[in-house]
């Protein structure tokens, strides 16, 4: 299902819009949208919720759930900044998906990237303790710079921990592996993290 911002709470009633109670996980630009159908097909028990800039790559998202069927995905059209701090509540996500976060090369766009502080001090209030977080790149100077961001952050109760690989693939990541290139993982858990260049 697609939601638009006016229709929701604010907070998000997560039980309200899903219907019922169960995990939340939130994928942050789910592009369109194949890492967010094989991760609902196979988790059908999870609440899972999907956030894209973009309509009409959310739109493509859409008909992909749509067509395989899928009933726990809702899906908004929105920037991610700013929506955390006004929709989502504290201890109320069990997992943050963000797979392929724009590099914004240049230096002078460096502004736009989402790793910042202040977007992790928004991911680590809303985590439930043990919460996680998946992050892929193939970019290594974005990768260092979001494992810089979680390490100063592993004071205020991200820590990171082993993460091989995302079984559950994205565009991205199946166009990048295709290519051979190197991609790296991090997963960080609401408390110790590892980290791993994947030798496609
Ligand atoms: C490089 S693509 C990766 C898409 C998908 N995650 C994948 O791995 O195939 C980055 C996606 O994040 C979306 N995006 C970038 N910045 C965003 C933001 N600030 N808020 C929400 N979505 C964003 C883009 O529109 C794009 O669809």
């Amino acid at each position: 299902m697609i939601r638009n911002l006016p229709d929701l709470s604010v907070p998000i009633d997560f039980q309200a819009l899903f219907g019922r109670t169960a995990p939340v996980e939130i994928e942050i630009g789910v592009g369109k949208g194949r890492f967010m159908r094989e991760y609902a097909l196979a988790h059908p028990e999870k609440n899972l919720l999907g956030l894209e800039k973009v309509p009409k790559w959310m739109k493509h998202a859409h008909a992909r759930v749509e067509k395989a069927g899928i009933e726990n995905v809702c899906l908004i059209a929105t920037y991610v900044e700013g929506f955390l701090e006004r929709y989502i509540s504290d201890f109320s996500v069990d997992a943050y998906h963000i797979y392929f976060p724009d590099p914004w090369p240049k230096k002078k766009h460096h502004k736009h990237r989402i790793f910042k502080e202040s977007f992790l001090r928004q991911i680590e209030r809303t985590l439930k303790p043990q919460g996680e977080l998946f992050v892929a790149t193939d970019h290594k100077e974005y990768y260092e710079v979001i494992l810089n961001t979680l390490v100063s952050f592993s004071r205020n109760g991200l820590s990171m921990l082993p993460w091989e690989r995302s079984a559950f693939v994205s565009n991205f990541q199946a166009k990048y592996e295709k290519e051979g290139r190197p991609i790296y993982f991090c997963k960080a858990v609401k408390e110790g993290f590892r980290t791993t260049e994947m030798a496609a």
